[in-house]
This record gives C-alpha cells, sequence and structure tokens, in this order.
C-alpha cells in the first residue's frame, strides 16, 4: 500500500489515512517513514491533521487551542473531553493537587515496590477500595498500564481470556502481553461468549467493559455473568467509562445491575469522571498482594505522581458528596439526546454520555473534522485503527460542566457541518 502512495503525488491529504502506512517494501525498518511523512506533513500545515492539537485551557466547555493551519490560537466548544464531572479545574481537586505537591514534590522517584510508595497512594488505595465496597483496590500510573499488568499479572500461557470484540486497546494489549490464548466473542453477545467458553478447556478469565468507549453502549452484564459463571470463569469489568456515572452510589455499571458481587475483577481509571489520571484495580486482598510482584507494568514504572493522587482523592470525595453531579451529566446526556434524535443523527447503538456521530467513511473523516473545527467546534475523529474502518465516527463526551447554551450551540454547528457535507 505504501509503495503505491510513495509512486503517486499527494496531491489530496484527505484521500489518505495512517491506514495507508503500516507497511512498506525494502529491507529498512525506517522505509516507511518518508512516504508518511509526505502525507503527515502536509496533512498538519494544511490543518487535515487534528490529532494531538495543543490545548492552552483546562478541558472546559469552551477551549483554547492552537489550530495548525494558520498557527493561532481559536476558541471551541468543546464536546471531546472526558471530564464527566467536570472535576479537573474544580477549586477544591486543584487544591489539594498542591498541597500534595508541597508535601511530596512533584514525582514519587521510584517503582511503588520500591521506594515510590507514599502516604498518599496508600490513603488513595484505601478510599478506593472504601468507595468500591472491596477488600483492597491496587493503584497504577494510567488505566492502560492496570489492564496491562492484571491481565499479564494473572493469566499464563495455556490460560484463556476470552474478550469482547470492542475491547479497548488495554486489554487487547493485556492479553497479547500474558501469552495466553486469546479470543474475541462478538460484542455484547452472551450466546457468542457461550460458544468460545465451550471452546476454552483450562483457567479461563472473561473481560467486559461497563460502558464501551467508542459505541456509548452498555454491556449486557446479566447474561454474560450467567454464561461466564456456567463456565467456571473468572470476569473482569472495566468501568473505565461507567464508574462514578453510573450506579446510585456510582459504583458503576456492575452496580447498576445489582451484580457487584457476581464480578470477581473491578478495573477503573481515574482520567475520566475524576479528571485525573491513573487507574485501579478492585478485588480481594489476596489478588493485591498477588498482583503486587507480578503486575509488571506497575513494578517496573514509577508510581502515579503524588501530586495527581492527591488531586485524585478530593476528586472522588467530590464524586460521593455530590451526587448532583452525575444527575446534572445525565439531564445533559437526555438533553442533547433529544436534539441529536430531533435531527436524525445517527447515534449509533449509543445511551450513554459518549455519543458516537457515526460518518462510516474513513476517506471524509479529516475533511469533515477540518470542517467542523472551522465551524467552531472541538470534536474528535474516530477512525480505523481505533475502530473499524466502515464504522468511523465523531464522539461526543458529555459532561456535567457543559451549560444547556454550549449544547445548543454544539447541536447547532454539527447539524449545520453535517448538512452541508451531504451526511445528514
Ligand atoms: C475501557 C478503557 N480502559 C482503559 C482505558 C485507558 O485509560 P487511561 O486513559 O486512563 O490510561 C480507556 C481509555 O480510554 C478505556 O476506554
Amino acid at each position: 500500500m505504501a509503495a503505491r502512495v510513495e509512486e503517486q503525488s499527494m496531491t489530496n491529504v484527505s484521500d489518505y489515512d495512517y491506514s495507508n502506512f503500516y507497511y512498506s517494501s525494502g529491507e529498512d525498518i525506517f522505509a516507511i517513514l518518508d512516504p508518511y511523512n509526505q502525507w503527515y506533513g502536509p496533512a498538519r500545515s494544511e490543518g487535515y491533521y487534528l490529532f494531538a492539537q495543543p490545548m492552552f485551557t483546562p478541558p472546559l466547555g469552551r477551549i483554547e487551542l492552537e489550530e495548525q493551519l494558520h498557527h493561532r490560537g481559536i476558541s471551541l466548544l468543546n464536546l471531546s473531553s472526558y471530564n464527566y464531572l467536570g472535576l479537573s479545574y474544580r477549586p477544591e481537586v486543584i487544591a489539594a493537587a498542591k498541597r500534595a505537591l508541597d508535601q511530596y514534590g512533584l514525582g514519587a522517584a521510584g517503582s511503588p515496590i520500591l521506594s515510590g510508595t507514599m502516604g498518599i497512594h496508600c490513603e488513595l488505595e484505601s478510599a478506593v477500595a472504601k468507595f468500591k465496597k472491596k477488600e483492597a483496590a491496587m493503584v497504577f500510573p494510567t488505566g492502560y498500564s492496570t489492564n496491562l499488568g492484571l491481565i499479564q499479572g494473572l493469566l499464563r500461557p495455556g490460560d484463556w481470556i476470552i474478550a469482547d470484540q470492542n475491547s479497548h486497546a488495554s486489554i487487547v494489549d493485556g492479553a497479547i502481553l500474558s501469552k495466553a490464548n486469546v479470543r474475541f466473542f462478538k460484542h455484547n453477545k452472551p450466546e457468542d461468549l457461550e460458544k468460545k467458553l465451550k471452546q476454552a478447556t483450562g483457567k479461563k478469565l472473561v473481560a467486559i467493559e461497563g460502558v464501551y468507549s467508542m459505541d456509548g453502549d452498555v454491556c449486557r452484564l446479566p447474561e454474560l455473568v450467567e454464561v461466564a459463571k456456567r463456565y467456571g470463569a473468572r470476569i473482569m469489568i472495566d468501568e473505565a467509562h461507567s464508574a462514578f456515572v453510573y450506579g446510585e452510589n456510582g459504583r458503576g455499571v456492575a452496580e447498576h445491575f445489582g451484580l457487584e458481587d457476581e464480578i470477581d475483577i473491578h478495573v477503573g481509571t481515574f482520567s475520566k469522571a475524576l479528571g485525573g489520571q491513573g487507574g485501579y484495580v478492585a478485588g480481594s486482598q489476596n489478588m493485591y498482594n498477588y498482583l503486587m510482584g507480578f503486575a509488571r507494568s506497575r513494578f517496573f514504572s514509577c508510581a502515579l505522581s503524588p501530586v495527581v493522587a492527591g488531586g485524585v482523592l478530593e476528586s472522588l470525595r467530590i464524586a460521593q458528596a455530590e451526587p448532583q453531579l452525575r444527575a446534572k451529566l445525565w439531564t445533559n446526556v437526555a438533553y442533547i439526546r433529544r436534539q441529536l434524535s430531533d435531527y436524525a443523527v445517527d447515534v449509533g447503538e449509543s445511551t450513554s454520555q459518549v455519543i458516537p456521530i457515526m460518518i462510516r467513511n474513513d476517506r471524509r473523516m479529516m475533511h469533515i473534522a477540518h470542517h467542523l473545527q472551522q465551524a467552531g467546534l472541538y470534536l474528535q475523529p474516530v477512525m480505523f485503527p481505533a475502530v473499524a474502518k466502515h464504522r468511523s465516527r465523531f464522539r461526543i463526551s458529555i459532561s456535567a460542566s457543559h451549560t444547556t447554551d454550549q449544547l445548543d450551540e454544539a447541536v447547532s454547528i454539527l447539524v449545520r457541518v453535517l448538512r452541508e457535507e451531504g451526511i445528514l
């Protein structure tokens, strides 16, 4: 594919995407760099490559970005940040992070198993365990490294991990790293999970997510749990996008379905609803003790910054003390859903605060993303390899901190651009 790209002059940068640059001819692993950069350079300077644009504000409803086309700051409506409860910039959270900075300094300066465990990490782990009503919770530097360390730490070659087909890359990568047998069941299909479990002999882990991050749909937990239990599999649920959002007390989709005790391993992140960084595994004390010595992504890496740990502790306190934040988030979600539905915008299977705007055409994504940005809306294009090639979309993340005016304006821009692009 890339060889063909090399031979052509690249007249239209929006005709290409990452998928054109996986392979190159020749003997040198660097052979792919030139063709890629022939696309990347113009795509960035012409304002079509809209990834990793620097932001100069907190992830508020309106943000300042440096736009790549004219290298100037622009103000955009932001429906792209995961800051579901608006906690990342709450004054109390910032003050708590500053207190931790004053007490501990910037970094942990060591692996958690050596010198990197500080008092604030222990406080955070206890607070998460208490919140999740589990014996213990282990904190990792990111949500990604949580799944990596958990899955690699527990599974061995010959074991089985059977994960939903739409699993996050961290689950997939953890499975690969563990060298266990990996199978994927059709997305949210208990009958296919059963088919895969029948073929697996030996120790089994079933991996599911509370809310799927690309489609915003909720797992069919009762049926999936019933099947997994019938086949003697352990169950992990990653509540990255559902913890602090779902459930009467914010304990996630497992609480929502009343199945917390049926699930062996509860995973979550601090980077979404809590507006911080880091991840956790909550479960038994025995699992905690074991992972301490076997989760390589944790013990071969510096512990979470104590500054972040301090901020997250406060976010966690607020998320529990202010259920009205969750209520406001759900009011906002219902409000924007109604509007999108009135305009017949295709939101796929979403029922949550994660709302995809389905475009289903990779080749048009960068062009439409550019158009949306020029019209004043910051929406992230989501394309292969994050989703299948025929399932490209823009992804809206709603926050409790969005105002009704911001949501109205965002929908009006979105609908205008989609109409001009012939999508609506
Ligand atoms: C389901 C799921 N798990 C894990 C992660 C990784 O979390 P983090 O970004 O905190 O590393 C994400 C991130 O989007 C996710 O969606």
